[in-house]
């Protein structure tokens, strides 16, 4: 069973609670065993195991079927360093003024987002676009709404040291976790061998190896596709096949079993009112054909992420859905109409309104939580896990900070 218990406090709830014992010395223990979902090898290395693993998509002749296979996943972690991951993940050192951890905007309750239109960065100004989940990152190539970082290492750059976001610096961050016993201690047994102080390419090794196990896989959809037909009920299969169908479409670009084909659209979203017009991956590409154009998010645990779209001008599926078929180009900007090419696949499907229902009660069966993983009771700083509490879930435990 698992070595962590729940003595982690052993300086006492005020310590915990008042953040006063950066210092303490929490018996904290990493796990030696894979997350669920991850088989050990010998070498102590969590590969993961999924039935996707048995489709080889060439063989099965329709690319976006049921059974098309998954890209290769990011795996081969160790036990030790995804555990450490996980309290660097909820711990608040990691931002410049001790208020904010990586779950303060993207919380495992809130499908790994923080329930906003627009992200709250720790100087409390809204940052332009909305958190993504991160459930299945292990699959993606590229990072961000507007697919400007390559891998998972280069991402978290972002948030830790933007001072609209997290507003630490790479001195500091690294200085502070060295000078924590605790971190000490858990560095040397997640990447033992090497007799050094923590480096900040551990930290991110670590927190990318938490990052990347994640997985969910287990939806109602996913034991249709493998073959459990009475996993989904008669509306949801309706609902599939708009989404899967030619007028529809949606599966040309939210291609299962990722529900992303990991390509840049240019879709035409507009921006919620009063917010500037987003270029999206032109700024980034310097190609003006993709003004606009953003990231074909996965649609897996979308039920759980709302507000949706990289602003979040839409609050429920229901209306992310109806976008779609309120005709190509509907929403741009005058001044830009001549400007941005939206994607072929972008029609004008007249989905009736019993169509655009079904299709939202399909994507509700995308949803698998099974392998979320636990908020630790402490974090070896002595700071309370996640820091500031998105604001939609303050209000749904019924208190706000
Ligand atoms: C202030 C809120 C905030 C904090 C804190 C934060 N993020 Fe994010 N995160 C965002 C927003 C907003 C985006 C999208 C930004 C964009 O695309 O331009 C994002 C994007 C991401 C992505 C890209 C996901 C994808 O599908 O492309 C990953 C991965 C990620 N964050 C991980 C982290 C990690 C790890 C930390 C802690 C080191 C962290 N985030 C801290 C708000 C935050
Ligand atoms: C041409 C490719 C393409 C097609 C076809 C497409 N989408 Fe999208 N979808 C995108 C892109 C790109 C975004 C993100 C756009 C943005 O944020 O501005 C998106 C976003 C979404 C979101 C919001 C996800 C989130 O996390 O915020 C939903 C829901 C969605 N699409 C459902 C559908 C449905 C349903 C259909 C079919 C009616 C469909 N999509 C067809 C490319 C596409």
């Amino acid at each position: 069973m698992s070595r962590r218990s729940s003595k982690v406090c052993l300086l006492g709830l005020l310590a915990c609670v008042t953040g006063a014992a950066a210092q303490a010395e929490f018996s904290i223990e990493l796990q030696d065993y894979c997350p669920p979902g991850f088989e050990l090898t010998e070498l102590n290395r969590c590969e993961l195991q999924t039935l996707y693993q048995n489709y080889d998509s060439l063989r099965y002749a329709g690319v976006g079927g049921p059974r098309t296979g998954l890209p290769a996943a990011r795996d081969g972690f160790s036990p030790q360093q995804i555990d450490l991951g996980r309290y660097l993940f909820f711990d608040p050192l990691l931002s410049g003024d001790d208020s904010m951890s990586c779950a303060s905007c993207h919380h495992p309750d809130l499908g790994f987002t923080d329930g906003r239109a627009r992200s709250v960065g720790a100087d409390g100004r809204e940052v332009r676009r909305a958190a993504p989940t991160l459930w299945n990152v292990a699959f993606l190539n590229r990072f961000f709404w507007d697919a400007r970082a390559e891998s998972l290492e280069e991402q978290m750059l972002g948030p830790l040291y933007d001072p609209q976001e997290m507003g630490s610096n790479p001195n500091e961050l690294i200085a502070e976790i060295a000078a924590n016993e605790t971190y000490r201690r858990l560095f040397g047994e997640a990447f033992g061998g090497s007799e050094g102080p923590p480096s900040l390419d551990m930290v991110y090794t670590a927190i990318t190896a938490f990052q990347t196990s994640l997985i969910s896989l287990n939806s109602r959809y996913d034991r249709y596709a493998h073959g459990y037909h009475d996993a989904l009920t008669e509306p949801e299969k309706e609902g599939m096949n708009v989404f899967r169908s030619f007028v529809a479409r949606c599966a040309e670009c939210h291609t299962p079993p990722l529900f992303t084909n990991q390509q840049i659209a240019v879709i035409g979203v507009p921006e919620p009112e009063g917010q500037a017009f987003d270029e999206g991956a032109e700024a980034v590409t310097g190609n003006a054909g993709l003004r606009g154009g953003f990231r074909v998010p996965s649609l897996r645990n979308v039920a759980q992420t709302a507000p949706y779209m990289h602003s979040g001008t839409f609050a429920t599926l229901r209306e992310a859905a109806e976008f779609y078929t309120l005709g190509r180009g509907h929403a741009l900007p005058e001044e830009e109409k001549q400007r941005m090419i939206v994607h072929w696949h972008i029609w004008e499907p007249n989905l009736a309104d019993a169509e655009l229902d079904r299709l939202v009660d399909f994507l509700a069966t995308l949803t698998d939580e099974s392998f979320k993983p636990r908020v630790p009771e402490a974090v070896p700083s002595g700071l309370l896990p996640i820091g500031t509490l998105p604001e939609a879930l303050a209000q749904r435990v019924g208190h706000s900070q």
